[in-house]
């Protein structure tokens, strides 16, 4: 069976952009693919997280994963943290990235713009990243537009690896969905929706009351004239809005011009806060399901344990490639 490895950051809200872009599309995998998906901590405290508040962000991640339909029985989810293995391969591939290439990140790029206070391991997080997607010898990455540069970078890593000391790594290859891969913000459709938002009429949260994401959603920037079109160039706010309709209800853009020709913005805004609060009951009854059953320690337990098993293999792998760690290598010992 081939394998699927993604990650999600439990740092803040999760929101409709990472549901569509990244955790729904989680489960379309299950069946066919061997998969493995990660609460990446040790990616969140790249920024300071809340010794309080970080824990119950690992537990509320784990539980919308259950609550968009992945199945504990099929895939291996768990927290990065609890796996060693990833921060022990990390360092050793940061001895072969470089510095240029990593300063070449545009999410480093963004979020270190204006300062030099920001952590090292922010600087080094793609490293990290690289080092997650490795240790299961992952075929596919599931993942958003945002993060198709940090594959290719991780693949970059993987072949200069082989390359210097033999054959050792998989070759990923990222999984962009042919749209809802960007879902925009809704105040300002040049950006990207983020949890890091400060403004959080920008975002729909997956915990959003029906009110929210009416009020949210009213107040959502729109473009100048009144037709509902999809045209990204000139009318950005509405293709946003018409992403998020399709994402919604499943409907293409031409069945959607069609739904509101002749009817204006008002119009379709309603239909659209109804598309997206039934799209969101189902999630948001299961997490209440699942939060009150109290499954999710042992999930992610059974699931760290499972991870423990295949990424330390490949560690050992990785360590004999490169010479290190004379007691997982017999012949080495012997020199001794
Ligand atoms: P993060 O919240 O940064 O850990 O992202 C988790 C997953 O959600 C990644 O696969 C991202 O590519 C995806 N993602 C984050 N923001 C968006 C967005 N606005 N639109 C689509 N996908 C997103
Ligand atoms: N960097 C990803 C994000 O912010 C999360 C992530 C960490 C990830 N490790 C990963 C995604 C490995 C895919 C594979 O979205």
């Amino acid at each position: 069976m081939k394998r699927a490895f993604s990650g999600v950051q439990p740092s803040g809200v999760l929101h409709i952009g990472n549901y569509f872009g990244a955790i729904r599309r989680f489960t379309e995998f299950q069946d066919e693919y061997d998969c493995y998906y990660c609460i990446v901590d040790l990616h969140a405290i790249t920024v300071y997280q809340d010794p309080e508040e970080l824990p119950k962000a690992i537990r509320d991640t784990a539980l919308y994963y259950l609550a968009s339909g992945l199945d504990p029985e099929k895939v291996t989810m768990f927290a990065q943290s609890d796996v060693p293995c990833h921060a022990e391969l990390s360092w050793m591939l940061e001895c072969i990235s470089t510095f240029g290439e990593l300063s070449r990140m545009t999410q480093f790029k963004e979020k270190a713009r204006g300062t030099e206070s920001f952590s090292s391991g922010l600087f080094t997080y793609p490293v990290l990243m690289a080092a997650d997607i490795l240790l299961y010898d992952a075929d596919v990455v599931p993942v958003g537009e945002d993060q198709k540069q940090h594959v290719e970078l991780c693949r970059d890593i993987a072949e200069r690896f082989n390359s210097r000391y033999g054959e050792t790594f998989k070759i990923p290859e990222a999984i962009i969905p042919e749209y809802g891969a960007r879902v925009k913000s809704l105040q300002d459709p040049n950006k990207k929706m983020s949890k890091s938002d400060p403004n959080p009429l920008s975002y729909i949260s997956l915990s959003d009351s029906k009110d929210e994401i009416a009020a949210k959603v009213r107040r959502a920037v729109t473009d100048s004239g009144r037709e509902i079109v999809y045209s990204p160039e000139d009318k950005p706010a509405i293709a946003n809005l018409m992403t998020i309709y399709s994402l919604c209800t499943g409907l293409g853009f031409p069945e959607i011009e069609d739904e509101f020709a002749g009817k204006g913005y008002a119009d379709f805004k309603k239909a659209l806060i109804d598309a997206i609060i039934y799209a969101l009951e189902p999630v948001q009854q299961k997490y209440a399901e699942y939060a009150e059953s109290g499954m999710v320690s042992s999930i992610l337990r059974q699931g760290a344990e499972k991870a423990n098993q295949v990424s330390s293999q490949v560690l050992r792998r990785a360590k004999q490639s490169m010479g290190l760690s004379l007691l997982a290598d017999p012949t080495r010992r012997k020199l001794f």
